[in-house]
């Protein structure tokens, strides 16, 4: 473009009074997108679609804050760190809200699980997150800056042979975000594009940041279909709540939800559960039978970790069934029925993770459409800093607590805890 001096956008940059900004935008007129940045008075001035339009504009800071691992030993510290640099296929994400898991809860606690998987230290912890894109690498076209994202947290490494048939979620290589690489529990994350998940922004961030454990659910529960059966859940946790309403949704004609903590058995009852079994005080085996006409559950999923659950599960599971194992147990060897599983004939399945992407189609099409509503399940909201209160509250017994939501700016809660 001619240098005109009656040309209206030219006048229009005029007005913005930086002689910096005016000669650049003299230069680059004739792009589509003009980004100016000005010490003194921050502003960004936008060629779009040939009109000029000056919005204000915060400088990205250099430093960060960030809940970090930084002692083989219990506990985590804030810590103000730089801002991570991006990798070329990498994004730099604001963080919104990112939630708390039990794998967070075993860090801090510095258990014998632990202690032998977490490699690098310091680093930073946390992994179920969303936030907005603010930069990204040469290398990234699926998202633009400004996408509000979620992030799946096992990191393939896109060359394995699962990598290469449609298993990237246990990749042989894997890296688990925020545990080997550094994470969520901070004001900004970087990761590969490839494990990011475009959020239907009409959904608030807490919700947003629980579709990685949720999608766990969706992954364990979903993985033949549940309608017209019965479906027995073992573990009361975050996981086995949304389980629940998973089945529900999906035409599960009768719950059971286990467990021992009776305040989230009363959260499984909101999620859809037909039938809570506390199995400190009854016979989740009898109780299955009897209400299957003595051939128990179609579907049982494992979700405690815990070995008497487990072998109960087997037990309770018809001939023919389907079982998932999904809770961790603490030992690798755990004295497990093996004939009973041979003479059920039916179908065993190891759950890892969740499907990519396969598994957030469905996680984000239960959210949209409200046929699940996670609410329930999401009790606390907290600064990231008080991260303190929240880890004593997820490891205290009987638990007053689902799923605890951080926010690195706390300003930006949207509202309350429901109780
Ligand atoms: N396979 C995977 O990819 C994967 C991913 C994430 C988590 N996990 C595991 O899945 C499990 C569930 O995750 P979560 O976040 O809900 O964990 P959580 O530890 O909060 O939940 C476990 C629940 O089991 C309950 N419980 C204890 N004893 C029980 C018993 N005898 N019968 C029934 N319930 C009992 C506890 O009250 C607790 O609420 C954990 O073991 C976790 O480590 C597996
Ligand atoms: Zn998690
Ligand atoms: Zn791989």
């Amino acid at each position: 473009m001619q240098d005109n001096g009656d040309d209206p956008h030219k006048q229009r940059a005029r007005k913005c009074h930086n002689r910096k900004e005016y000669d650049l935008i003299s230069r680059r007129l004739w792009q589509s997108r003009v980004e100016i940045y000005s010490g003194q008075n921050p502003c960004r001035l936008l060629l779009v679609q040939g009109r000029l339009r000056k919005e204000t504009y915060t400088p990205m800071p250099e430093t960060m804050i960030a809940l970090r691992k930084t002692k083989r030993a219990r506990g985590a510290e804030l810590q103000e760190i730089p801002i991570p640099e991006i990798k070329p296929n990498e994004v730099l994400i604001k963080v919104q809200a990112s939630s708390l898991c039990g794998t967070d809860v075993h860090i801090y606690e510095w258990d014998g699980w632990a202690q032998s998987r977490v490699k690098n230290i310091p680093y930073t912890v946390g992994h179920e997150t969303t936030g907005i894109v603010v930069k990204k690498g040469s290398m990234v076209s699926r998202v633009e800056d400004g996408a509000v994202v979620s992030v799946e947290t096992h990191i393939p490494c896109m060359h394995c042979k699962q990598c290469m048939t449609g298993q990237m979620h246990i990749c042989h290589n894997l890296k688990i975000l925020g545990v080997d690489t550094d994470g969520a529990f901070a004001e900004y994350l970087a990761v590969p594009e490839i494990v990011l998940w475009k959020n239907d922004t009409s959904i608030p961030p807490e919700y947003l940041s629980i579709q990685e454990p949720l999608g766990n659910a969706v992954h364990a529960t979903l993985i033949e279909p549940v309608h017209g059966k019965s479906v027995a859940i073992l573990g009361d946790g975050p996981i086995g709540l949304f389980s629940v309403g998973v089945a529900r949704a999906s035409g599960a004609t009768q719950i059971f939800l286990t467990g021992i903590e009776p305040f989230r058995l009363n959260i499984g009852k909101q999620m859809g559960a037909d039938r809570i079994i506390n199995v400190a005080k009854e016979d989740a085996v009898q109780i299955i039978k009897d209400a299957t006409g003595g051939i128990g559950a179609d579907v049982v999923i494992e979700m405690s970790g815990v070995a008497s659950a487990m072998q109960n599960g087997i037990a309770m599971l018809r001939r023919g069934g389907r079982y998932c194992f999904f809770g961790i147990f603490k030992e690798n060897l755990v004295p497990t029925p093996l004939n009973d599983i041979i003479f059920n004939g039916g179908r065993f399945y190891g759950i890892n993770g969740r499907l990519m992407m396969d598994t957030w189609f469905t996680v984000s099409n239960l959210l949209s459409s409200g046929r699940l509503d996670v609410r329930p399940v999401v009790t606390h909201k907290m600064p990231l800093a008080n991260f303190e209160e929240a880890f004593e509250m997820m490891i205290e017994s009987p638990k007053k607590v689902g799923k605890i939501v951080f926010f690195p700016d706390a300003a930006a809660m949207t509202n309350g805890n429901h109780p």
